[in-house]
């Protein structure tokens, strides 16, 4: 038996072989099959590259059959029980987990970078009071490439180090301060006696207070969703983040490009679309008309489905449970009701059991940072900032990886022939 695919192009009846490696087949081979010498060569037409990778990748597993999650090998089960976010962001970015002196170095690193230039505040009194969260955090990632010039020397390892500690110690900050935007209240700076997550809560909601104190089961709730959301391989904010970074564009601008994919709905904004689905459902009793509306094709039942998960999403196993902590100390989300029943007849509804669509990451993130004291459009926010550490890893891969060029996807041009311009009058 051999590692090779045999082609037999019917149109020329000429016979090919393609090597098999990994269970791929490379796509430029292709290019060899053809009609004649003018003809371009076979490509591969894939819209959403659903069939198509596009890196080697060591950092994060994903079985959406069984239901399974890894970073660098360890189950994202374990991570949740037992580790940091500020652990798991060093496992990510460094493939192994750190030793005692190694996370206390990078304890430390992320936690004196966590103040951001004064001048960004100009920037953040610059949008209106009612903008969108993500959209004020893009443009502030965006923002953050102007204070750092260096930062385009992508090809330098200390350089990249440097940012990327940056980056992740900032962007509790840059969000806090989004928030305390909308609610017109000023800026708490950042207090780095407190852990990565106990700091942001200290940011977010401080008032008169000389030394906040945050809740150790919000502060522990939040971490572990941070852990949960922290990678999710080749999904469209990271592709987004390799692709512009493929022409060497500087890291912040990189992540302002990652972020903006993650603001649409079909991806991060979707534990927005879920809490407002379920307000807008109001009372367990219209679950079931809601569920044959979605099931005509006149809605998304929104937090169902994945593009890789058919089967359940294991971070909404992970999620379910914890938002049962949280409860115990925000009091009971009433609108956990309505999801519970949307979940037990959709997982037993034969419109989605055929599809394979289970509950995702969204569908009970929500309702933990709504009992948090989160408005909804803060929610893709709480998604950025853990998911900032799985971007800058695979950013800093494709940079790494002898094989990445430049993304450019071909296409089936499927225009007009050639024609010649009419001028304006003979149109
Ligand atoms: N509600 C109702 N029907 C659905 C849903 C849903 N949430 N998701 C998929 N379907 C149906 C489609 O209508 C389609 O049915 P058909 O075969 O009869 O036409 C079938 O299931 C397959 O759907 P696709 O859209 O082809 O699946 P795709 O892999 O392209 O989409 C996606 C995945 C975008 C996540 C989709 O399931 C969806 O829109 N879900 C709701 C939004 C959501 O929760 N997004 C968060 C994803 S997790 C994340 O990004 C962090």
């Amino acid at each position: 038996m051999s590692d090779t695919l045999s082609i037999k192009d019917n149109r020329t009846g000429k016979e090919y072989e393609v090597p098999i490696s990994d269970g791929t087949i490379p796509a430029s081979a292709l290019r060899k099959i053809k009609v004649d010498a003018e003809d371009f060569g076979l490509m591969a037409y894939d819209p959403g590259l659903k069939n198509t990778a596009s890196c080697r990748s060591k950092i994060t597993l994903i079985d959406g059959d069984k239901g399974i999650l890894r970073y660098r090998g360890y189950p994202i089960e374990q991570l949740a029980e037992q580790s940091t976010f500020v652990e798991v962001a060093y496992l990510l970015l460094h493939g192994e987990l750190p030793n005692k002196p190694q996370l206390d170095k990078w304890t430390h690193e992320i936690t004196v970078h966590t103040y951001v230039h004064q001048f960004l505040i100009k920037g953040m009194e610059g949008f209106k009071w009612d903008a969108h969260a993500m959209g004020k955090m893009t443009s502030m990632l965006a923002t953050l490439s102007t204070f750092y010039n260096d930062s385009k020397k992508v090809r330098d390892p200390e350089v990249r180090r440097e940012h990327i500690i940056k980056i992740i110690a900032k962007m509790p900050t840059l969000a806090a301060w989004c928030f305390r935007h909308a609610l017109g209240r000023p800026y708490i700076y950042p207090d780095n006696s407190l852990s990565y997550v106990g700091n942001f809560l200290n940011m977010l909601f401080r008032m008169s207070e000389p030394k906040y104190e945050p809740n150790p089961v919000l502060e522990r709730a939040l971490d572990v969703l941070f852990i949960l959301h922290a990678d999710h391989e080749q999904n469209c904010s990271a592709t987004a983040a390799r692709n512009v970074g493929s022409a060497e564009t500087d890291p912040y601008c990189s992540l302002a490009a990652a972020n903006a994919a993650l603001y649409g709905p079909l991806h991060g904004g979707a534990n927005e679309a879920v809490l407002r689905m379920l307000r807008e459902i109001g009372d367990v009793k219209n679950v079931g008309s809601f569920i044959e509306d979605c099931k005509s094709g006149g809605r998304r039942l929104m937090g169902f489905g994945h593009r890789v998960y058919k089967n359940y999403d294991p971070r909404a196993r992970i999620i379910k449970g914890l938002a049962h902590e949280v409860f115990q100390v925000t009091g009971k989300n009433p609108l956990l009701d309505i999801a519970l029943e949307l979940e037990k007849i959709a997982l037993d509804d034969e419109y989605f059991v055929s599809r394979k669509l289970y509950p995702n990451v969204d569908f009970y993130s929500g309702l933990i940072y709504q009992s948090m004291g989160f408005p909804v459009e803060f929610f893709p926010v709480l998604f950025a900032i853990p998911r900032a550490c799985g971007w800058l890893a695979q950013w800093q891969e494709m940079l790494e990886d002898p094989e990445q060029k430049i993304a450019r996807p071909r296409q089936v041009y499927v225009g007009a022939d050639l024609r010649d311009y009419k001028p304006l009058d003979a149109r």
